[in-house]
Order: C-alpha cells, then structure tokens, then sequence
C-alpha cells in the first residue's frame, strides 16, 4: 500500500466518515480538531447537546461519540493508517474523549476494519417490522466477536429472557411519555430536517409495534398513541445486549465502538437493527437488564433489535466543515485553513455526501 497523504479532502471524508454514525436522537455530540502538531485527530464531546432530562450523566453521549470514533478507526483504515485510539487521553480537558493518530501507516495485509468502510455509508436505524426469519447462530457468533473485539459482551437471550427485556422497555416508554421533562425533550430532537441538520426526521419514526410487544421508541411521547401508525411487528424479534464488566466513561466510549461495530457487521450481512435504549435511561431497569453472572457484575450498555426487513431511511448529518475546528488546517494541502474559507473542497465526491446538507 503507498504511504497516504492526509490533505483537506482526506481529512474531510474521515470526519465525513465519523458523523455518519448513529446517536441518541441524532444529536451528533461531538466535534473534530486536528492537532497539528503530533498529526492526530481529536475527538470532543458537545455537552451543550446532550440530554439533560434523558441522559443526565451523559453516559449515551459518549456510547454516541464511541459509535463516531469507531467510524473514524474505519476510515483510517481505509486510507492507511493503523486505526487505533487514546481514550479520553488528558484527565485536565474532560471533553476530549479521544485521539486517533494519522502517523502510522499500515503494513502488511488490510485489517478487518478496512472491510467495513462501504458499509459505514450505508447503515440507518430500521424501525419498521422484520420478517420472521430468525438469525443464523453463525451470524449471532460473528456479531458476538465483533463485540469482543471492542472489549465488550454481546449477548443473545433466550425466550424468556427476551420477554423479560421487552417488558421492561414497556415499563421505560410508559414512564418517559408520563415525565414532562423527558417528554419534552424527546420532542424537540424529532423535526423536519432543516439547516441543523440534527433530530429525527417523521419518515425515520418507523412505526409502532400493532401487538404492543416490541417497545418502538415514540420519539414524540404522545399522551394519546392512537396517533401513531401501528403494524404487526415480528412474533419472535431477536434482541440481544450489549454490556461491559465496569461503568466508567472510557467503558462508555468501548460500548459505544462495540455497537457501532456489531451493527456494521450486520448492516454487511444484510441485517438491520433498531436501538431499544429506553430501559437503560431508567437506573433501576437498566439494573434489571443484566443478570449478574458469577461474582463478575455486568452493565448493560445497549438493547439491540436485529432483523430481515426493509432498509431505514437516512437521518440528516452536519457537514465535515461544520464539525471541524479550523485551527489546524493551515499545513493541509487543498487548504486555506481559513474557517468558513471552503479551504475543504466541497462534499459532493464524498460517499454518503447525498446525507449531507
Ligand atoms: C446511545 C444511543 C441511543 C439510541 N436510542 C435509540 C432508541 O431508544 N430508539 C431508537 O429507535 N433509536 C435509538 N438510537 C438511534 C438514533 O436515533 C439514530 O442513530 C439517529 O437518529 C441517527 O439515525 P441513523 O441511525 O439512521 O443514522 C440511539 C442511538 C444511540 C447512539
């Protein structure tokens, strides 16, 4: 492989690359700085965009900006990098979650990161019914190992224990629509996609579930749910959960790289996913999640819902340009390094860029 060039462009698609990733109500947290200096890509959290009432210890922002810094590994993969991380290196600057270094150039065969890179464009949120083909064991041991590559457990319950996860996403969107706070939250991030290019757009809503079984998030909390459209969804859905040994942000931010892993694993086989967070907003569900296993306690990070069924609608993305700190663009070939100069070339080359405003 020739040695890469990390120039505007480049630097635009890999940060193109990590806000294609999935986040709690499309919020998009998070915001990219290149240091120029020791050549490294800086990830840091927008707290001013977390959710006060749903997330108070901000634990979905980082699963959220753990899902983008995977997308990020990925595409530094894909240019020639060794696709590795610093989880939140500086204890003094708590919003700077990670660090990717664009110094180390990848020898030898492509790893299997590199494989994913397609696939992170085409990856949304399915909210519709799936069929009742079950999952092939193989297929739930791949995405198992995907999980475990992250330093996380995935898990397939059974049954019984599927139920028993069901009902308690039921119990959490029941106290969610009566909680004025989180009610009103959750409404403002559904919108018609507008110059924020954040939220939920209605055609992303997905629908309810006709049988009252799968808990499908109600994004609008609505008091009377006779306004949402139901379908029959699938008799027996395939859920598993994602969970980690400690509770600590940097478990946070592995969760977050874990899942977005498992669900572009998926997305390349063919199966799409819905997230059924709902429970985890809730401390004594999310308790409930997890069975504790030996003297080892477990905490759950993510409810996945897996499937065959149609393709989800794309959701809107902010721009590299918007995401990006221009401080150190200056050395870039292709730019200016003036912010708001176009120093970075425009996205219209860019996989995915029809996502981008
Ligand atoms: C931490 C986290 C929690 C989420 N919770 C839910 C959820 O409870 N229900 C749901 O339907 N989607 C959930 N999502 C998915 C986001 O709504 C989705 O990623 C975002 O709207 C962007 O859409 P996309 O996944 O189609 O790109 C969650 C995503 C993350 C990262």
């Amino acid at each position: 492989m020739s040695v890469p060039v990390l120039d505007a462009a480049t630097l635009e698609n890999l940060v193109a690359a990590a806000v294609a990733a999935p986040s709690i109500h499309n919020t998009q947290p998070w915001r990219f700085r290149l240091d120029p200096d020791d050549v490294t890509l800086e990830i840091r959290a927008v707290d001013r965009r977390g959710l006060r009432h749903i997330d108070p210890a901000a634990r979905a922002l980082h699963v959220s900006v753990g899902c983008a810094l995977f997308n990020l590994r990925v595409a530094v993969a894909h240019f020639g990098w060794v696709p590795v991380a610093r989880l939140l290196p500086r204890p003094e600057e708590p919003d700077l979650l990670a660090t990717v270094p664009l110094s180390s150039t990848s020898v030898g065969p492509p790893t299997p990161l590199e494989s994913l890179y397609d696939v992170l464009w085409q990856r949304h949120s399915s909210r519709f019914p799936f069929c009742e083909r079950p999952l092939p064991t193989a297929l739930l041991a791949e995405l198992a190992g995907a999980a475990r590559s992250e330093g996380v457990l995935l898990t397939h319950p059974g049954p019984v224990d599927t139920d028993r996860l069901l009902q308690l996403g039921r119990e959490a969107e029941r106290r969610t629509k009566a909680d004025a706070g989180r009610a009103a939250e959750s409404r403002r991030w559904v919108r018609a996609p507008d110059e924020s290019a954040l939220g939920i757009p209605p055609a992303a809503l997905g629908r309810q579930d006709a049988r009252e079984r799968i808990p499908m998030r109600d994004f609008g909390a609505h008091r009377h749910p006779a306004v949402l459209i139901s379908r029959p969804f699938e008799k027996r859905p395939s859920i598993t959960v994602l969970s980690t040994g400690h509770d600590r942000r940097v478990d946070w931010l592995r969760a977050g790289q874990a899942l977005e892993r498992v669900l572009l694993v998926a997305t390349a086989r063919g199966v799409r996913a819905s997230l059924l967070h709902q429970a985890l907003e809730w401390p004594d569900l999310r308790e409930r999640l997890v069975r504790v296993s030996g003297s080892r306690p477990a905490h759950a990070q993510m409810v996945i819902r897996l499937g065959y069924g149609p393709q989800g609608p794309p959701s809107p993305r902010r721009t590299a340009r918007q995401v990006l700190d221009c401080d150190g663009l200056s050395s870039l070939r292709g730019s200016s390094g003036l912010p708001g100069s176009s120093g970075l070339p425009g996205s219209s080359g860019l996989p995915g860029s029809s996502r981008l405003p």
